[in-house]
């Protein structure tokens, strides 16, 4: 009988796909199936999070659960960016975990499993060219990983200390994981890494120029691929070439990422994000110009340490101007090993909540009053969730999302829809063609 995995994801989509890479070695090497219920695995993952510190309470409290209720033989193993920086500490917290893996060194998992009390978390460990086996949670959409790491150094972030130095992956080995995926009938493919558009800054081995625009380039000759998704761009790497590939090249999805964190152009100096105000709209104006259809999506951080009303209204300038497609949005997290824990000008947490509220009641007024002009739009959807209330659900091109009455035929299908009415999330329409 095979044994038994549970594994529990937090975060972002690169967890999700450092996840599915875990669940593939585990599942060819060490025989092991996944379980969505804990107390009848033989081994439990957690893949944690560290980007908030939210996140990082509620590991410890999960783990004190699993311990509980879990089977007596099972062992615990913590992974992703909380193992990263805290790791040993975590055994010394819980002494019952069995293992400690952080995000960058996820290709050993088989081997750390028969290490008692093991701790991997060298964050400059190099899988750019590990030949993981292959697993997917989606038949009809692929995660693919085309860099690791980050070379940035935002003052609030932690991900450089988690995931390490950036490194690409070489473009052979990403053109051939989506031809591989392909030839297995996926048609859409989701490029992943933490600033995806300064891919091809450095390899670990000898390797021809190339950057993210020739990559989409490249990866957009596959024949039978349909559409490319990618995420997180970062706004300072957006220069001319990149959006006019991105506008002209009919595979690639026209929903772009654009994280602002702030409107201020002071605060973005003390973010160290590299842009100022003026660059983040001037490359809106020029994504809009060139591809009006093109939905933005951001990420802001309220009350970063010296954040004033006046440059919260600057946040809000651009939020009215721009007028973005869907926003996430989070208050100021202080977080260990970044330059602005030693900020000193504290934003009151009220003032935050404050802050937060009326981002989060604006962007649904914006949301809505978009919305409200896409009724009887027609949109080409490529339907890949079923819900249980015989509806089913897919993306347009824009990122859309459009359910309708159907059943699992149309999973991996695309169909035109004619949207019948609004929501502020998911937009209800029916077939047309
Ligand atoms: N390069 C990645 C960033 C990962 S973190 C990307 O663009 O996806 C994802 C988001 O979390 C960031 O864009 C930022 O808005 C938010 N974030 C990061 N550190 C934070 C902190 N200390 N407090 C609050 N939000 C934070
Ligand atoms: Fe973090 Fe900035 Fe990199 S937000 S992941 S340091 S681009």
């Amino acid at each position: 009988m095979s044994k038994k995995l549970f594994i529990e994801t937090l975060g972002c989509a690169m967890n999700s796909r450092d996840s599915e890479h875990m669940i593939a070695e585990l599942r060819e090497k060490e025989g092991y199936e996944t379980v969505d219920d804990f107390t009848q695995a033989d081994l439990i993952l957690i893949n944690t999070c560290s980007v908030r510190e939210k996140p990082v309470h509620k590991l410890f409290s999960e783990l004190g659960t699993f311990n509980k209720k879990k089977k007596s033989s099972a062992k615990i193993g913590v992974c992703g960016c909380t193992a990263s920086h805290l790791g040993k500490e975590i055994i010394e917290k819980a002494p019952y975990v069995n293992f400690v893996l952080g995000a960058r060194n996820v290709s050993k998992i088989s081997e750390i499993l028969h290490k008692n009390k093991a701790v991997e978390i060298d964050i400059n460990y190099d899988d750019s060219e590990f030949a993981f086996k292959d697993f997917r949670s989606s038949p009809f959409k692929a995660f693919i990983n085309i860099s690791m790491g980050c070379d940035k150094s935002c003052t609030f972030c932690i991900v450089p200390k988690t995931r390490g130095e950036e490194v690409s992956i070489p473009d052979s080995i990403i053109i051939a994981e989506a031809q591989r995926v392909v030839d297995n009938g996926v048609k859409e493919i989701f490029l992943l890494g933490q600033n995806v558009n300064n891919y091809g800054r450095r390899f670990t081995g000898e390797h021809e120029k190339v950057n993210f625009t020739e990559l989409l380039r490249r990866l957009s000759d596959i024949d039978g691929l349909q559409r490319i998704r990618f995420t997180s761009p970062h706004p300072f790497h957006m220069d001319d070439e990149f959006i006019e590939e991105f506008s002209r090249n009919p595979k690639i999805c026209k929903s772009m990422h654009m994280p602002l964190q702030s409107g201020s152009t002071k605060i973005l100096k003390d973010m160290k994000r590299g842009y100022s105000k003026e660059w983040f709209l001037n490359r809106v104006e020029k994504l809009r110009s060139m591809c009006p259809d093109a939905t933005i999506s951001t990420d802001i951080i309220v009350a970063f340490p010296g954040e004033s009303d006046d440059d919260f209204l600057e946040t809000v300038d651009v939020m009215k101007r721009v007028k973005f497609d869907q926003i996430f949005s989070f208050k100021y997290s202080s977080r260990p090993e970044t330059e602005a824990q030693h900020f000193t000008n504290v934003v009151d947490s009220d003032v935050a909540s404050q802050r937060l509220t009326y981002l989060q009641s604006l962007n649904n007024e914006i949301i809505d009053e978009k919305h409200s002009k896409l009724l009887g739009n027609i949109y080409r959807i490529y339907f890949e969730d079923l819900h249980r209330d015989g509806h089913i659900a897919g993306r347009s091109d824009n990122n859309i999302v459009v359910k309708v009455k159907g059943s699992e035929e149309l999973l991996g299908e695309y169909r035109d829809v004619k949207i019948t009415a609004i929501g502020r999330t998911i937009l209800t329409g029916e077939i047309i063609a």
